[in-house]
């Protein structure tokens, strides 16, 4: 499945553009089935998508109800820490609309070490989607690192080759401040229904064009080009200085 491009000229087009789109596939589905899954992103560019699903049109169309939310990866801290990006959705989206607690899936970070935190974070993803079916999310949202990372799997880390597993613990490179994370796997990512990466900011030109332009060579090198849903669409929102 080719990647479709949607560009915007800026990073708050980007994110209305995806929240229009988030919303209307939510609602279409719930139409459908009678539920939306997502697995969200962390770092910063979501945020401002996440505040236009908080507010008005978009808050009181988004079936909150029928919706189900998990995380693409996590830092290994406290739910409250700056760096979480449970805390990110939470305080941007996810406290501020009518989504019933339940509905929220965070991968435990509270105790333990990041491998018993994936390893329940794997139960959690069993229990939800059925022990004996892989997780295929509605919607997942990517972000990229400007060194072709995505999720919390970074460029030459073993986890990429991890084929049984649904959610590992990883340490990301020593240039990242929080080291400890836990993120879903390629099997998981790549059997969603759909994948959004949005890539905004002049730091993500040059990895967002090799992956786009120069697909095979990229998908030696960034875990990001390795995002090929097996039966899904893949779409890439993109501002004017990342693409
Ligand atoms: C994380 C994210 C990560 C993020 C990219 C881009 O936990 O850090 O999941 O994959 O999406 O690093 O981050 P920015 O949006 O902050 O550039």
């Amino acid at each position: 499945m080719k990647p479709q491009v949607i560009g915007s000229e800026s990073l708050e087009a980007l994110s209305n553009a995806a929240a229009d789109f988030l919303v209307r596939r939510a609602m279409e589905i719930v139409r459908a089935v009678g539920r939306f899954t997502l697995a969200l992103s962390g770092g910063s560019t979501p945020q401002r998508l996440y505040e236009i699903l908080a507010r008005k049109p978009l808050k009181d169309r988004m079936p909150w109800q029928e919706s189900f939310f998990f995380w693409g990866d996590e830092r290994f801290v406290p739910a409250d820490h700056p760096e979480s990006n449970f805390r990110l959705a939470y305080r941007a989206m996810l406290s501020k609309v009518p989504v019933p607690e339940s509905n929220i899936h965070p991968v435990g970070t509270g105790t333990g070490s990041a491998h018993e935190a994936a390893e329940n974070y794997e139960r959690d993803l069993q229990k939800f989607f059925g022990v004996n079916n892989k997780p295929r999310f509605d919607l997942v949202l990517l972000g990229l690192g400007a060194d072709g990372h995505t999720a919390s799997l970074f460029p030459g880390d073993p986890v990429l080759n991890e084929r049984r597993h649904l959610a590992a613990a990883v340490r990301a490179p020593a240039q990242y401040a929080v080291k400890d994370r836990v993120t879903l796997t390629l099997p998981v990512l790549n059997s969603a229904a759909c994948v959004l990466f949005l890539a905004a900011g002049r730091e993500k030109k040059k990895m967002t064009d090799i992956i786009l332009n120069q697909p095979q060579k990229a998908f030696r090198l960034y875990p990001a080009a390795r995002i090929r849903p097996e039966d899904g669409e893949l779409f890439w929102f993109t501002d004017r200085e990342a693409h």
